[in-house]
């Protein structure tokens, strides 16, 4: 099985790369490779690769930096997609897409499943809803909504740009480093652990799972604030959190509040999500082993 990987230097790009490669050559393209809003050179790369499965992960994932730069998000998040599905289709190949729990508008009380209508609130989930859209324009799709990843280690084509990692490996940062951090006690989450996330997807397309959109999180949910707590508690550095609230802060881009997600669904197809809180026990073991 050939695979072509795009965004290959982010979170996911790395530990996908690291999985596939176990099934055959992985093709794998950082931007500075492949710029996945380049349509010619989609298509040139696709062709050169000759790949049986692509797996887009290349996004723009600034939340709030989308509100000020909504043609980037959409030409990175949704029209990018298009012309990888259009590479995917004339190739026959399986399209692996991620997409994101933002595109919910947070007003649920139970977790989401698939066949939730979306509700997307900022520039950003409006980008990543049309890319799940394009997606489906590839017959051999799987569509993976993901939220809150975790343990991925990127690279940055622009180090300056932004912090590596993401919410939670930056809130372990801070607390190893005995820095204090503060957790929202009202936003509700299903974190993905990037090595389920990968697992998961290598199960769906080595089973020949039936294509669509999936939810691909570890089993569970909790608030931020309870996440960062048994972080810190496992790491005995309690003091250092505190909670707050997200009307305490302001964000150019609204979030969802509630954002549970339910993973029925990728389980009925095999894949393996653990509860968070095994997968966080894994990650920071992961952590002090390296
Ligand atoms: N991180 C999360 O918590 C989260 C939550 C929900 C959904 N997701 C989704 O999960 C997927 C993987 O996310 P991630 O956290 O692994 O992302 P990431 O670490 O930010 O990696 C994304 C990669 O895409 C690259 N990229 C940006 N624009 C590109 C372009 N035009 N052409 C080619 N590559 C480009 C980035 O390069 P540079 O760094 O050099 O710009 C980066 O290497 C994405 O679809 C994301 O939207 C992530």
């Amino acid at each position: 099985m050939r695979t072509l990987v795009t965004g290959a230097a982010g979170q996911l790009g790395r530990e996908v790369t690291r999985r596939f490669a176990q099934y055959g050559p992985v093709v794998a393209l950082r931007r500075d490779g492949l710029d996945i809003t380049d349509h010619e050179a989609v298509l040139t790369a696709v062709g050169e690769a000759a790949p049986d499965v692509i797996l887009n992960c290349a996004a723009y994932n600034k939340v709030d930096g989308a509100e000020d730069d909504p043609v980037t998000a959409m030409r990175v998040n949704a029209f990018a997609v298009r012309s990888l599905a259009t590479a995917a289709r004339e190739r026959d190949a399986v399209f692996v897409h991620y997409g994101t729990d933002f595109v919910f508008d947070g007003d649920a009380s139970e977790p989401y499943t698939e066949s939730v209508a979306p509700g997307p609130q900022s520039v950003y989930a409006t980008s990543k809803l049309l890319g799940e859209w394009f997606a489906a324009g590839a017959p051999r799709h799987y569509i993976l909504r993901v939220e809150s990843l975790f343990g991925g280690g990127a690279e940055r084509t622009d180090p300056g740009d932004r912090p590596l990692g993401s919410t939670l490996d930056r809130m372990v940062d801070a607390l190893e480093a005995d820095r204090p951090i503060s957790g929202f006690t009202d936003r509700i989450v299903s974190p993905s652990y990037v090595p389920d996330v990968a697992a998961a997807t290598a199960v769906l397309v080595t089973t020949s799972s039936a294509p669509g959109l999936y939810h691909c999180v570890n089993t569970g949910y909790a608030s931020w604030y309870d996440l960062a707590l048994a972080a810190a508690r496992r790491l005995g550095r309690e003091a250092l959190l505190s909670p707050i609230t997200m009307a305490e802060v302001n964000t150019p881009a609204a979030r969802p509040r509630y954002c549970a997600l339910s993973n029925d669904k990728i389980l009925g197809a095999g894949a393996v999500m653990p509860r968070w809180e095994d997968a966080l026990e894994r990650y920071l073991e992961a952590r002090q082993a390296s």
